[in-house]
This record gives C-alpha cells, sequence and structure tokens, in this order.
C-alpha cells in the first residue's frame, strides 16, 4: 500500500464507490454485515460458536464425552481431548444451563455433561503417564503416550472447577442424589471431583508444565485454578458432611495464596506468569496473558487478586502496549482495539513446529481481554467506587475518555458513583472491551469460523480451524456484558 500511487488510490476508491452504490441495489448482505453495530454482530456470532463448539463435543470419530480441542487433524494436529480445553469448554454448558434453556435444550447439555463425566472418569482411572496430570488423551479415551510436556496440573483443577459449577447447580435444584455421584463424601478418590481435588491437593507443591504446555515452574495461571478448587472443593466437602476434607482442602489453598503473592514483581510493575522457571530463557520479558486469563478463571470473587486488584490491572496494560508494539496488524488501520497473543516472545505458529516464527496474536486471549473489561464494569458498578491509586492510574489514563476527564484523574482518588465521572468511566471500561471483540470481528472468517490464531502481518486466520476453546472464549466474554 505505502508504494501505491495517488491515481491507483483513487482507482480503488472509485471501484469502492460503484461497489458500494451497486451493493445498496441489490443489497449484498456480507457487504451489510461489515457496516452492522458491533451488538448485532455478536448476536450473529453467538448463534455460530454455539454450534461450532456444540460440533465439537463427542463429534463423530471420537468417544462419547470426549471434547476435541478443534477438528484438525494435521499441521496442527489437534484432535485430542486436551483436559484444560475440555473443562473450559464444558464449563460453558454449566452456564448455559443456568441461564434460559428450553426443556429440549436443557435435556441435550444435561446429557453432554453426564458423557462428560464418565470420559473423564475414564481418564482418571486409566494408567497414563502422569496420571491425573496428564494433559490431553486420545479422541477414542486411551492414554496418549507419545511425547509431551507433562504434568500439566492445571487440567485436574479446572475439570474440578467446572464440576463444582455444575454440583452446585444440581443442589440448588433439589438434585442432591446426582451430587453425591459427583463428590463422593465417603470415597472421593471414586468419583469425578474427588479424585481431583486429591491430585490437586496433593501436588500444587511441585513445578509442572503451564497451560501453554511449554514453561517449567510455577505458574500463575495454574495456581489460580487450584486454588479455587480447593476453596470450592471444601465448600462442597463441608456441604456433604465431609470435614476433615473440608479442612484440609481449605488449609492447603490458604498455602497456596503464600505462594501465589510470589507472582506480584514490584520492581518491573507487574504479576509473572511463572517463577521457579527452569527452562525457556529467551521467555523473559515476564509478560504473558495467561496472568489475565488465571485472574478470570480463578475467581472467587473474595478480592483475591480480583480483576479490580490495582496489580491485575498494572499487568493488563503492559500486557497490552507489549502487544500493541509487536503486532504489525494493530497499525495497519486507524480501527480501534488490540489483538492480545500468549506472550511477546512466544514462537509457535501452530503449524510447523520446526520453523519456529515470531508468534501471533490469539483469539482466545483477544476475546479474555473483552471478558476482562466487562468483568471490571460490573466489579465497580457494583462498589459503587473506583479507587484510583499510582498503581493503576495509567491504567485509567489509557481508557477511552474525554480529555477534561483524563486530566482529572488523580492517584489517591476514590470517585464515587455519584460523581459523572464514575459513570464516563464505566462506559469507558465497556468500550474499550469492545474494542478487543472488535478486532475478533476484524480478523475471524467471513462465516464466523475461528482458527487459534490470526496472522501477525496479514491478518489471516493460521493454526488449527474450529478451535473449540475460541467458542467458548467467545461464550465467556459474551456472558460477562450486562
Ligand atoms: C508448543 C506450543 O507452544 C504449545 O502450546 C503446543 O500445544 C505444543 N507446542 C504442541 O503443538
Ligand atoms: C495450544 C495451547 O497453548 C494450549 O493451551 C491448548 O491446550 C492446546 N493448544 C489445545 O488447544
Amino acid at each position: 500500500m505505502a508504494l501505491a500511487t495517488f491515481s491507483h488510490l483513487k482507482k480503488i476508491n472509485r471501484k469502492r464507490t460503484l461497489l458500494f452504490a451497486f451493493s445498496l441495489f441489490i443489497s449484498v448482505p456480507a457487504f451489510a454485515k461489515k457496516r452492522e453495530p458491533l451488538s448485532f454482530w455478536l448476536k450473529d456470532e453467538k448463534t455460530v460458536a454455539v454450534k461450532r463448539m456444540f460440533a465439537n463435543i463427542s463429534p463423530k470419530g471420537g468417544a462419547v464425552g470426549a471434547v476435541a480441542a478443534s477438528p484438525s487433524k494435521k499441521n496442527p494436529d489437534y484432535w485430542y481431548h486436551w483436559v484444560r480445553d475440555a473443562a473450559i469448554t464444558m464449563n460453558e454448558i454449566v452456564y448455559r444451563l443456568e441461564g434460559f434453556e428450553t426443556p429440549e435444550e436443557r435435556q441435550i447439555e444435561t446429557q453432554m455433561l453426564k458423557n462428560y463425566v464418565s470420559f473423564s472418569r475414564l481418564n482418571q482411572t486409566s494408567k497414563a503417564k502422569t496420571g491425573l496430570g496428564e494433559p490431553k488423551f486420545n479422541m477414542d479415551g486411551t492414554p496418549f503416550n507419545g511425547p509431551w510436556a507433562r504434568p500439566q496440573n492445571d487440567g485436574p483443577a479446572l475439570r474440578a472447577i467446572t464440576f463444582l459449577h455444575w454440583a452446585r447447580l444440581l443442589k440448588s435444584s433439589g438434585r442432591k442424589k446426582e451430587v453425591v455421584k459427583l463428590y463422593d463424601p465417603k470415597f472421593p478418590q471414586n468419583s469425578v471431583i474427588g479424585a481431583d481435588l486429591d491430585y490437586v491437593s496433593t501436588h500444587w507443591k511441585q513445578p509442572c508444565y503451564d497451560l501453554w504446555e511449554e514453561s517449567f515452574g510455577f505458574h500463575f495461571f495454574t495456581q489460580m485454578a487450584e486454588r479455587k478448587a480447593l476453596l470450592e472443593g471444601s465448600d462442597l466437602a463441608e456441604e456433604l458432611g465431609d470435614s476433615p476434607r473440608a479442612l484440609f482442602y481449605r488449609s492447603e489453598a490458604k498455602s497456596l495464596e503464600a505462594e501465589i503473592e510470589k507472582h506480584w514483581n514490584s520492581g518491573r510493575g507487574y504479576i509473572m506468569p511463572t517463577v521457579d522457571q527452569t527452562n525457556m530463557r529467551y521467555k523473559n520479558s515476564g509478560l504473558d496473558s495467561s496472568v489475565i486469563l488465571g485472574v478470570l478463571m480463578g475467581n472467587t470473587h473474595d478480592g483475591f487478586f480480583a480483576p479490580t486488584d490495582d496489580r491485575v490491572l498494572a499487568t493488563a496494560l503492559a500486557l497490552e502496549k507489549a502487544f500493541w508494539k509487536i503486532y504489525p496488524i494493530d497499525h495497519a488501520n486507524k480501527a480501534p482495539g488490540i489483538a492480545i497473543g500468549r506472550y511477546p516472545e512466544d514462537r509457535y505458529n501452530g503449524t510447523n513446529v520446526f520453523k519456529p516464527d515470531n508468534g501471533n496474536p490469539w483469539v482466545l486471549n483477544t476475546e479474555a481481554f473483552s471478558q476482562f473489561y466487562w468483568t471490571l464494569a460490573a466489579d465497580y458498578s457494583k462498589k459503587n467506587a473506583i479507587a484510583l491509586t499510582p498503581l493503576n492510574l495509567s491504567f485509567f489514563k489509557a481508557l477511552p475518555l474525554k480529555k477534561k476527564y483524563l486530566a482529572s484523574l488523580k492517584a489517591g482518588e476514590t470517585i464515587q458513583s455519584s460523581n459523572p465521572l464514575f459513570q464516563s468511566l464505566i462506559s469507558a471500561l465497556r468500550k474499550k472491551g469492545d474494542s478487543f471483540m472488535a478486532v475478533v470481528r476484524r480478523f475471524i472468517n467471513p462465516n464466523g469460523t475461528m482458527s487459534e490464531q490470526i496472522d501477525r502481518k496479514t491478518g489471516r486466520m493460521v493454526s488449527a480451524p474450529n478451535l473449540t476453546w475460541n467458542y467458548a472464549g467467545f461464550l465467556s466474554q459474551d456472558r460477562t456484558r450486562q
């Protein structure tokens, strides 16, 4: 484009005008779609996300209850049941059951969860190399025994979080018998939640691979998931009369908190993804969007590393700045929004493991940032106040706010909901949240399907097509909007 002459541009413009007039005349839907407000697009995209997500749950060619990470069988081969991806996906099914579903939908979704219990029990009881720490299983349910980054201890924690979520829903609808099937208070190891909590409570002190299956050490994301699983597990164990375990899970969660605190790096001013990392020396910025994912997925609504924690806000801003610097697609036009990747030093392009490249932005990480901002808007609205601190001031100053408002933001002040500035800040948080979905919208396929990554230069979809987690991530951000 930089080399295009002025007259060439004019020609393109003329062509566009003609095309536009023509499209009005015959009303080409694809053209019209581009101009729709975001909210319209979100509504359409939700239908695609639900459909494509369902298609990867118990898909043809896999065992009932298995969740394929993607239907892609080569470059990359994602035709596996990843414990993490499956847990994140099935948690969205529980959220759907909590909402307004028709009786038919309820029946289908409940059956999906039951099948997922059976498949998970098969995984838990099989002779896998690292037991419950095994990151992925073949689609027929047999353990995957090839070389891999194992163990990954976020898997059992996330799976417990999903089943605990479902157990609470069952309990609130008076179906206690079914709850006891998920957590057997007499022989916990024989039930899906009990086995996971047993593993989590006895393994959190050991290092493992992270959610990106690469770095070895102690991970913020993994530990936030472990903590949530233990705390919510403790509550359920207590309710079912298993007090000794309830106490044990709670005390382990409390000891874990001290470890999670170690991720805060006051010198750098952000939360580090991994401490005591023993590999990947090139991954040294200490910035990784898995921290934001950990805050969202490990959220227990008790203030511990909450989204509104000023250390979390400072980390989010540092991540945005880092990704903004390195992805050319962010600068290709004046459209708002920042594409978010896993971490700045990423080299995984998804298609050729032997040819590391400059990493790309990812759909699921960009969606998570949208969810993060909408969560902030909701949390601050509930609090009725926004406290500005030396640590979070720059975060708020980076919001899309009128200049006069920006100038009035000062560390040490608390903006109460009676102050007109409060509502402007809430709207700005939502607006910024939307900007991440505008990025997703801009780069995904015209039919709404999503691959794992967005090429950092061309903006094309790359790596695993129809990545299940992308659709689950879409639904997560969608339910956070209100
Ligand atoms: C390295 C990638 O970074 C990781 O996320 C991926 O799962 C594995 N390779 C396997 O392809
Ligand atoms: C690579 C990602 O890094 C990992 O988190 C994920 O579990 C697998 N792909 C499968 O989607």
